[in-house]
């Protein structure tokens, strides 16, 4: 199924310059962008993304982290995409994450592990309308579709 899914490249991906080198793996592997937005994020709206964790012990340096520097804030469409870039960013530790995936090819430390990607439809669909605006969301077919899929 085509789906839609939230990803952001976090502050140590802007810093490092690892920009391009994380986007062209998702456009090599025929995903397409679907919105793309580089921003500060504000310290309410990023307690509002990460929720879940409110109360647990590294919510604050999470807080902090994440609103450290800019972001960029994307979304991406293709076949099963939430799962499927899941994998490829690799284990939230990124001593646990296997090589060839992007933690595990690019990050060390949990903290500083580069890359967001939603957990599930549900996730997906939350953190999509948090970040962006209906017009902000580009619906567009590629001539190169029926390459990518029968
Ligand atoms: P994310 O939400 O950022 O895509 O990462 P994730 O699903 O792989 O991991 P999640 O459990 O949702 O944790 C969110 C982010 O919080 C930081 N974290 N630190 N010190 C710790 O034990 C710890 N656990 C999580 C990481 O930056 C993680 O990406
Ligand atoms: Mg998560």
């Amino acid at each position: 199924m085509i789906e839609r899914t939230f990803v952001m490249l976090k502050p140590d991906a802007i810093q490092r310059g690892l920009i391009g080198a994380i986007i062209s793996r998702l456009e090599a592997r025929g995903f397409k962008p679907v919105a793309m937005k580089l921003m500060r994020i504000p310290r309410e709206l990023a307690e509002r993304h990460y929720a879940e964790h409110k109360g647990k012990s590294f919510f604050p340096g999470l807080i902090d982290y994440i609103t450290s520097g800019p972001v960029l804030c994307m979304v991406w469409e293709g076949e099963n995409i939430i799962t499927v870039l899941r994998t490829m960013m690799g284990k939230t530790n990124p001593q646990d994450a296997a090589p060839g995936t992007i933690r595990g090819d690019f990050a060390q430390q949990t903290g500083r592990n580069l890359i967001h990607g939603s957990d599930s439809p549900e996730s997906a669909k939350r953190e999509i309308a948090l970040f962006f605006n209906d017009y902000e969301l580009q619906d567009y077919k590629k001539t190169i579709d029926p390459w990518l899929y029968e």
